[in-house]
């Protein structure tokens, strides 16, 4: 099977991510890449990482003759572009933003999305026609709560997360400035983090009641990855929450659950989550690590997108970390 990919969005940070995995992956073809302001350059020009692996140029002119279609823009953006430019119902469409990825907004016109968490919904995601890739922050924390949530087992969960500097895109800004970013830290939209809602939403289809999600984010000074930590009440022992999440992710090729302790390097450059358990006092506490590019975005994005057409699901995916 050939299936030809378009990719709006192709300048910026998924969308360079999201090049490198497709250019290998045996099942696509890249039709086009879009940018506005790189229009007619070549890809290289941008992503220097590709230099000698591709001639594609970029246009500005999204072309038509094409399976799927990536959405690697800003919030708000994507539904823009869908309305602004009338795409072939019969072409899936996965998004990257979050403009669908909450019910009530999963929709434009005719056509709607499903939440592309295939840990939490591989059938459906394998029926949809078009996808909300999930959050970056979202997607570790999620992968560290549902076998709680499935059991029934989640009341306040306490996370802090920390995460690097590409997950803002980009773009520069003052926090993105290496003089900032470089030796320094920083918490924000305590309490607020948008990720909160679709975090809410999947635990609420396993666990109708009694969740509630407590999530401190924090600004690290390294480019890649997320490293996540939720801390709860559990009253069973450290070997029967290992069953637990042993069993839950038993067929999920990406999420791996580690005895020994889990560190960020083990998941930079790959798809996987990884989650490590640990407990004392009555409290359990679940470590995750995702890169957000990959795991947390593109990587994410092309599972999706082989579920979605029939693949392997790890087909393009199977990435090593670099240790060191
Ligand atoms: N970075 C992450 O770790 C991460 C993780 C998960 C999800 N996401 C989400 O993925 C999306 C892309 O993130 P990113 O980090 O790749 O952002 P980015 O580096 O800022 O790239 C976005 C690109 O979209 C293009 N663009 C913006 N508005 C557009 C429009 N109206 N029409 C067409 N193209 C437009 C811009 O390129 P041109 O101006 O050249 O067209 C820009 O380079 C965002 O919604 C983000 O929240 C990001």
């Amino acid at each position: 099977m050939n299936i030809k990919a378009g990719i709006i969005g192709g300048a910026g940070y998924t969308g360079g991510e999201l090049l490198r995995i497709l250019l290998q992956h045996p099942a696509v073809e890249i039709t086009f890449v879009h940018s506005r302001s790189k229009a007619g350059e070549p890809i290289v020009s941008v992503h220097s990482d590709l230099l000698g692996d591709t001639e594609l140029r970029f246009t500005d002119i999204p072309g038509e003759d094409i399976n799927v279609l990536f959405l690697c823009v800003g919030h708000g953006e994507a539904r823009r572009f869908l309305a602004d430019n009338p795409i072939s119902a019969d072409v899936r469409v996965i998004d990257l933003s979050q403009d669908f990825r909450l019910a009530g907004k999963a929709a434009i016109g005719d056509r709607a999305f499903v939440y592309g968490l295939p840990e939490w919904q591989r059938d459906a995601i394998r029926q949809a026609r078009n996808i909300a890739n999930p959050g970056c922050f979202a997607t570790a924390i999620q992968l560290g709560l549902l076998p709680l949530a499935k059991a029934g087992l989640l009341g306040a969960v306490h996370t802090t997360g920390i995460t690097g500097s590409t997950g803002a895109g980009q773009g520069l800004s003052a926090t993105s400035h290496f003089s900032w970013r470089a030796n320094n830290i920083q918490a924000y939209k305590t309490l607020h983090h948008q990720h909160g809602a679709e975090i809410a939403q999947s635990v609420g289809h396993l666990q109708a009641e009694g969740f509630a999600l407590h999530f401190v984010p924090w600004r690290g000074d390294f480019a890649r990855g997320i490293f996540t930590s939720s801390t709860l009440d559990f009253k069973g022992t450290l070997a029967e929450a290992y069953q637990l999440y042993e069993a839950f992710y038993q067929d999920h090729p990406f999420t791996v659950v580690s005895r020994e302790p889990i560190h960020l390097k083990q998941a930079v450059n790959t798809n996987k989550c990884l989650l490590q358990l640990e407990a004392g006092g009555g409290r359990l506490v679940v470590h995750s690590a995702i890169d957000n590019l990959l795991k947390g975005a593109s990587g994410q994005a092309v599972q999706n997108m082989n579920l979605l057409f029939g693949l392997e699901e790890t087909m393009g995916l199977r990435l090593k970390s670099i240790a060191f």
